[in-house]
């Protein structure tokens, strides 16, 4: 994050707090958030896209609250302008618990039960995203019951599909989420909703994937949407004038991708879709984006004790120092789910040994449990060292798990010299209070 440094003694500083102190007052496994730096890069996203499209109707960032929700997020969020994307009940009631104002809030999920689209607009939120055509009936149901009219969007699909550097532009539709536009539904929905008298259609939404670095995607799946839009209104004679087209943009793990900034985003995206409503003589609708993980990913590291170091043979004059932590899986899914590539360092201590590629492993029993799989470290490093994992503020605390009855570590944000609890550690105790039988 911005604020990474080495202190006096060589261990590594964080927002202007020791990584020494954080384990001696907060304990390891922890999550450490910079919060200045997370904040900073909430408005980066904010203003760029806000500059980009002011010569049109303007763009709204939502925040996505998958990559990580706790009440203090929320009320950053908030105080930075941006709207909050949600897509669970969960989150939903997080985020209100916070104050966030729910006309701020977009309501997702391919599943949404009666309950949870009740929640929402009881509490009023700005919209929610339709994603399939039985939805439509069920939110104009609950919608007649509360004697609301419900603000949706319907999040289509346009055959991209990206990926990091890839993208493929007729990805199979065979997957869950959205209103297809080649098989006709995604017209068929906007017809539905049109007639409908308890929904106001608010915009179409289109996500095409995560941890993009190539902008190609969205050109694609921007003139596909567009393309939907020119129909609509040449068919129907109705004009959409709000545009989302979802979140995905890149991080950086490792030293192979270089994402680019949210100015550089925002103007090509902005060049982008001025190009192709120009082509079809549209207006440039109001856009959103949402992302979550360029927003919270570069702003946590995860705090790790090292435990046992082994140093395994591997015959002849191989071998591979495995360095285990006090964590694992449980807190970092992402490196046995998606092979992600995560890099770590000695955190507590500089040392003069020779660096050499260990793998840092986790304390869970199963062998595919690695947090970083090869990074270069210093040979001495031994229990009772720290070693920090930058980048895991996005999609790490979120898709946390009891694994082994293992509780889960804290989150902590640090700013300016000082650290506080944004979630406490879960204890032995949380976890044996759930086991009632
Ligand atoms: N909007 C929608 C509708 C989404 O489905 C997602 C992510 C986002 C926004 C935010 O995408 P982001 O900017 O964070 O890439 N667990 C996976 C990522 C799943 C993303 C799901 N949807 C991972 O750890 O890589």
């Amino acid at each position: 994050s911005s604020t990474c440094r080495r202190d006096a003694e060589g261990a590594l500083e964080v927002g202007g707090v020791s990584v020494t102190r954080i384990a001696e007052e907060a304990g390891t496994p922890t999550f450490v958030v910079d919060e200045t730096d997370f904040r900073e890069r909430a408005r980066a996203f904010r203003d760029a896209f806000a500059t980009a499209f002011a010569p049109h109707a303007g763009a709204d960032v939502y925040y996505a609250g998958k990559a990580f929700l706790c009440g203090a997020v929320a009320r950053w969020v908030q105080e930075d302008g941006l709207g909050l994307d949600v897509c669970t009940g969960g989150e939903l009631a997080i985020a209100l618990r916070a104050g966030f104002p729910a006309e701020r809030i977009a309501l997702h999920g391919n599943n949404k039960s009666d309950s949870e689209i009740r929640r929402a607009l009881e509490a009023g939120v700005g919209r929610i995203v339709i994603d399939s055509l039985p939805e439509i009936e069920q939110v104009a149901e609950i919608a007649g019951q509360l004697d609301v009219t419900a603000p949706v969007m319907l999040r289509v699909t346009t055959g991209v599909e990206a990926h990091t550097h890839e993208f493929i532009a007729t990805a199979h539709e065979d997957q869950k989420f959205g209103l297809s536009i080649t098989s006709g539904d995604a017209f068929t929905a906007v017809q539905q909703v049109l007639a409908s008298d308890r929904l106001a259609l608010h915009g179409l939404h289109s996500h095409i994937g995560s941890q993009i670095f190539d902008v190609g995607g969205f050109e694609v799946a921007a003139r596909r949407v567009l393309d939907l839009v020119a129909r609509i209104r040449a068919e129907l004679g109705h004009t959409i004038d709000h545009l989302d087209l979802g979140g995905g943009f890149g991080v950086m793990y490792n030293t192979q991708h270089t994402p680019s900034t949210p100015e550089q985003l925002a103007g090509g995206i902005a060049g982008i879709i001025e190009k192709e409503c120009h082509e079809l003589g549209l207006e440039v609708p109001h856009v959103a984006f949402e992302p979550g993980r360029a927003i919270a990913g570069p702003s946590t590291l995860t705090l790790y004790g090292v435990g046992t170091v082994k140093d395994v043979r591997l015959g002849g004059p191989h071998h591979r120092l495995y360095v285990s932590v006090d964590g694992g899986m449980s807190d970092n899914v992402r490196t046995a789910l998606y092979d992600a590539d995560y890099s770590c360092l000695l955190a507590s201590r500089v040392s003069d040994e020779a660096p050499e590629v260990v793998r840092v492993v986790g304390k869970h029993c199963e062998s595919g449990d690695i947090v970083v799989k090869d990074e270069y470290m210093p040979l001495d490093v031994q229990r009772g060292d720290l070693v920090a994992v930058p980048v895991t503020g996005a999609y790490c605390y979120s898709l946390a798990s009891n694994y082994n009855h293992v509780p889960r570590p804290a989150v902590i944000a640090v700013k300016d010299g000082q650290w506080r609890t944004l979630v406490r550690r879960e204890s032995e105790d949380d976890l044996l209070a759930l086991d009632v039988g």
